[in-house]
């Protein structure tokens, strides 16, 4: 047992191998036992505040629908109808919080408003995406990659585009971390961060797994099980896109990329696409795609997560 009750969720860098195994295994649990869990209802009388600075799809209806299958009321707050949007401090709103919730989801720019609030609260904060980290995500796309391939100690997992973004900061600190071979593929300026990547070859080295960075998308993509992308542009970076657009162009995720890797490679997206950008129509709707289990798995972990934290 890994004891996550209590804990904050704020990113792949904070949990261990042990966590996250807990929460992928949990989560399979919770997948098979379906929707209405044969009236299995931990959360029953809890609540759930999910404050939200940019726009979701998937974090916040995964979250709301979760907490309610789970017995629970989830309560979506949008930052610009709370005080916080007048200026109240998070501080403040941490601590007003923590006397009526059990948890906290937050959706923020910035990563240090995610640690603000967890270290003012004290009741769970669960990151659901900073520019930082992206945890939730990567914890529902181990799931799927455990279900596809039936393994992830061992594989390798090609990341192409924005090597340097929530997502790629995510794989990198998770895959590490259970002894997934990771190749990231972006530009120069687009590369992770050495001082982040100390870190990760670290963990990787004592699962026994590489991490390589290469501006070559078809040598990441080499013999790979798993490719994965995102977006060129993540929210907040909007100014920056009609530039990325054109230093980002040679690392789409088309056909003949796929050529490179494995025949039998899952093609992964966190979505949103940007179709035509970063994967072609062909590729997302072709049969190696697996981007919306990936997006299912979302609602099997976020109560999964929901559980073992509240
Ligand atoms: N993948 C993901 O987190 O999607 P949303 O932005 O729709 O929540
Ligand atoms: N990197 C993307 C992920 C969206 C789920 C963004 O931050 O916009």
């Amino acid at each position: 047992d890994a004891h996550l009750k209590g804990k904050d969720l704020l990113g792949m860098y904070d949990l261990s191998k042990n966590e996250i195994a807990e929460i992928i295994k949990f989560s399979r649990l919770i997948k098979r036992i379906g929707t209405y869990g044969g009236g299995y209802k931990p959360l029953k009388g809890k609540t759930l505040g999910m404050i939200f600075q940019k726009p979701s799809t998937r974090t916040r209806v995964s979250f709301e629908v979760a907490m309610w299958q789970l017995g629970g009321y989830p309560l979506f707050l949008n930052k610009n109808d709370l005080q916080l949007g007048r200026g109240e401090t998070l501080e403040d709103t941490a601590r007003v919080l923590s006397r009526y919730l059990d948890g906290i989801v937050i959706r923020a720019y910035s990563h240090e408003d995610v640690q603000i609030l967890a270290k003012y609260a004290d009741i769970p904060v669960i990151n659901g995406l900073s520019d930082f980290e992206h945890p939730c995500q990567v914890l529902a796309d181990f799931l799927t990659i455990l279900e596809k391939k039936n393994a992830l100690a061992g594989l390798k997992l090609a990341f192409i585009g924005d090597g340097a973004n929530n997502m790629a900061n995510s794989l990198i600190f998770g895959c590490a971390k259970m002894g997934v071979n990771l190749a990231i593929a972006s530009p120069k300026e687009y590369q992770p961060k050495p001082e982040l990547l100390e870190n990760a070859i670290f963990h990787a080295k004592t699962n026994n797994s590489q991490i390589i960075v290469t501006e070559d998308p078809k040598e990441a993509a080499l013999e790979a099980d798993i490719i994965y992308t995102d977006v060129w542009t993540s929210m907040g970076q909007e100014k920056e896109e009609i530039e990325r657009k054109k230093i980002f162009s040679g690392y789409q995720v088309n056909k003949e990329l796929l050529e490179a890797a494995k025949p039998d490679v899952i093609v992964m997206h966190c979505l949103p696409a940007h179709r035509g950008e970063e994967i072609t129509d062909e590729v997302i709707d072709g049969p190696n795609s697996v981007v919306f289990d990936q997006a299912e798995n979302r609602l099997h972990v976020e109560k999964a997560i929901l559980a073992l934290l509240l």
